[in-house]
């Protein structure tokens, strides 16, 4: 009667917050609310097959391959994650499992797979859950699903769905809450439906300094009450700017959260940059060619020194133009990553 084997694949993108998570507390819960513009192209494509064992056995059993190769470098993480979610998935320790997963980006390109990977992971876990439990409904599935990817990678509960995502309790968002993330449930202006993301890649080597490091130092940080404060603010102001499409309002708002973020690493202890000169060069050559042109175009950060540019579809032959005379001489390699807004996560 009960599950025995089985294959499940899942493609999750990557997502860019607008306004930043950066500093948690205990069990990954959000030190503020954040929201993102879910990916499209930059994903991670995971399948785990999941096989029964005689028995339940003290430890987790799997396999990791990555691009086809095993990984054993990769197994702690997932050991630590598959510790962090045990509670809420008791039947893991029954199974022995294969994880397969690639990305679409570039490896060690700087854009962090964590969200798109943690993601399609808590996906295929679900799917065995519900092989086992046939009855929960597609709604507990996707909400469970981003339960477990927070418990990952905090910005991976927001890359289960599309294309606008909140996570963390915040008083003008119904629903919102610090254990998932959430579709923005009101109507936004049609100018966001189609919003693009070119990440123009500064620097591909490690960071300096990981993410876990970063969001930990957020607690000896003297600035850090007034950053939580500011992205709440941030975010309640957001709400109308969404529903209105009021862009110079938008890029304002998503320029002052990427230099906050980076702000509160300035005044870390120890303190860390994880722009690069060509970081700063880029966002320079973007405030002169909006000043000049008029184009709405901003940019934003994540924790490294890509530069994530987002502007309206329709803009997208001069800006292509604009990379290729004036900005790909920053890049590495000159590479960059054409993207748009996306509607999540699928089943394959
Ligand atoms: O999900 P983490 O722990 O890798 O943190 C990501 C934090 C930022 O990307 C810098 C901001 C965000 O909200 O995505």
């Amino acid at each position: 009667e009960d599950f025995k084997s089985g294959k499940s694949t899942w493609r999750a993108p990557s997502n860019i917050a607008l306004v930043k998570y950066w500093g948690k507390k205990e069990n990954q819960i959000p030190a503020n609310p954040s929201i993102s513009f879910t990916l499209n192209n930059c994903h991670t494509l995971t399948s785990v097959t999941f096989s029964k064992k005689d028995a339940k056995t003290e430890n987790f059993s799997f396999e990791f391959y990555f691009e086809g190769k095993k990984k054993e470098s990769f197994k702690p993480k997932i050991i630590q994650f598959f510790r962090r979610i045990e509670q809420y998935c008791p039947y893991l320790k029954y199974f022995s499992l294969k994880i397969e997963s690639e990305n679409s980006f570039p490896h060690s390109s700087g854009i962090a797979s964590s969200a798109s990977g943690m993601s399609a992971l808590s996906l295929c876990i679900m799917d065995l859950e519900k092989n086992i439990y046939p009855g929960i409904s597609e709604d507990y599935f996707l909400k469970k699903a981003s339960f477990l990817a927070r418990l990952g990678s905090g910005s991976a509960c927001r890359s289960i769905e599309g294309n606008l995502v909140v996570w963390g309790n915040h008083q003008e968002i119904e629903g919102s809450s610090d254990l998932f993330g959430i579709n923005f449930p009101y109507k936004t202006h049609e100018v966001f439906k189609s919003y693009r993301d070119i990440i123009l890649l500064v620097d591909k080597g490690a960071k300096q300094v990981s993410s876990t490091v970063g969001h930990d130092l957020m607690h000896g940080n003297p600035y850090a009450e007034a950053r939580f404060e500011q992205a709440n603010k941030n975010l309640s102001k957001l709400i109308p700017i969404l529903k209105s499409g009021d862009l110079s309002a938008f890029i304002e708002l998503v320029e002052s959260e990427a230099l906050s973020l980076h702000a509160v690493m300035l005044s870390s202890l120890p303190y860390f940059i994880l722009m690069k000169p060509n970081t700063l060069e880029i966002i320079n050559r973007i405030w002169a060619f909006r000043k000049l042109t008029g184009i709405p175009v901003c940019f934003t950060l994540d924790a490294g020194a890509n530069v994530h540019m987002l502007y309206p579809e329709e803009n997208e032959i001069k800006i292509l133009d604009f990379i290729k005379d004036q900005l790909v001489a920053y890049c590495e390699k000159g590479q960059y990553i054409c993207d748009k807004i996306g509607g999540g996560a699928k089943r394959i």
